[in-house]
């Protein structure tokens, strides 16, 4: 046992468990418990990943791979509030994508998957996302904002939205 958790609360370590209930083996639960403490936290500090590795009786070795081994995962700090993956994928490039990024990064002055300074926003490139017939989009959180112009998703990333789920 753990002397005293710092990162993970009573709350999650009961959806751990909820979740280890469904799922064949405990090991197959690193990764929707990685999900579950992202969303809380924005973020899965390496403290965290010990303590989902002991919830879950792994070495902490076996979660930290799977975290890294996905780029979904901010691990040293969180995310901004609002989390915009930008596509960049073929259609979305054909439409303007690519300069929809730019523009954005450039406007909040971050780079590619950076965090404003105020931690409001973090701008990311994606791959589709899944919605090439109204591209170019962007992912905020859990919205999907479709047709975007620079100045269109300027104004909608500004807009507060519910946490990602
Ligand atoms: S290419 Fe952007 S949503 Fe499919």
């Amino acid at each position: 046992m753990i002397a005293q958790r710092k990162i993970l609360t009573d709350e999650m370590i009961a959806q751990i468990e909820t979740l280890a209930s469904r799922y064949p083996t405990r090991q197959a639960v690193t990764l929707p418990a990685l999900h579950m403490v992202h969303a809380a936290l924005r973020q899965v500090p390496l403290e965290a990943v010990v303590e989902i590795a002991e919830v879950l009786g792994l070495a902490p070795a076996e979660v930290q791979d799977t975290l890294s081994f996905y780029q979904f995962f901010h691990q040293d700090k969180p995310h901004g509030e609002v989390r915009a993956f930008v596509c960049r994928s073929i259609s979305c490039a054909l439409r303007g994508g690519d300069e929809l990024l730019e523009h954005l990064c450039h406007k909040n002055g971050v780079k590619p998957y950076g965090t404003t300074a105020d931690g409001a926003l973090t701008i990311e490139p994606a791959e589709c996302l899944g919605a090439c017939d109204f591209a170019p989009c962007i992912l905020a959180n859990d919205d999907l904002l479709t047709n975007m112009t620079p100045e269109a998703a300027e104004a909608e990333l500004k807009k507060p939205r519910g946490r990602a789920t």
